[in-house]
């Protein structure tokens, strides 16, 4: 009874778990290339959030949970109901990084052509969008920080995410009033 998270799930699991570890999937790279009408942005502007894409030659870092079969049973419509911007369930296979354990485990994905998908765009541009989206969940440019700080407490790197973070980071800086104290 896995779940595997590799966007707000990493910070912010809300649910109960038996025990976490930092996890690798293969066969899958993390892009911002979902739009989140309902969590980091509105239907109006939605925000940039993660998705995963097939891809032979990648591997994606997050974080698996292993549940009770209870918690478990009440979890998934749950996030179900949580992810109904355009996210299906997928099995798959994980790496448990500290102990080299490979478990089954649940996953989100938001697949190319759901209604808020947003697909791929010039990473400056993501940048900008990310920098000035939010939603009833909070601000964009946190998911992203949130996201990234996780990975870095973990020694893990996802170089779109690392990238985008540098980005925000410059956009926030030029933002700042040249007489800010
Ligand atoms: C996640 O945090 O892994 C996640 C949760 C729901 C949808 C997509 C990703």
């Amino acid at each position: 009874m896995w779940i595997f998270g590799y966007g707000s799930l990493v910070w912010k699991p809300g649910f109960r778990f038996e025990e976490s570890h930092a996890a690798r999937l293969e066969g899958f790279k993390r892009r911002f290339w979902q739009g989140s009408p309902d969590h980091r942005g509105t239907p109006e502007r939605p925000g940039r959030v993660v998705t995963l894409l097939e891809d032979p030659s990648a591997s994606v870092f997050g974080r698996a949970f292993r549940l009770s079969p209870e918690v478990f049973a009440k979890t998934l419509p749950r996030l179900d109901h949580r992810e109904k911007g355009g996210y299906q369930r997928l099995s798959v296979e994980l790496e448990l990084l500290d102990d080299g354990r490979r478990v089954p485990a649940t996953l989100y994905v938001a697949v190319p052509g759901n209604p808020s998908y947003l697909g791929p765009a010039d990473l400056a541009e993501m940048a900008r969008h990310i920098a000035s989206s939010a939603g009833p969940s909070g601000r964009n440019d946190e998911y992203l920080l949130e996201l990234a700080g996780w990975l870095d407490r973990h020694g893990l790197d996802d170089p779109h995410v690392r990238r985008l973070v540098e980005m925000v980071t410059a956009l926030s800086w030029r933002r700042l009033p040249k007489d800010a104290d």
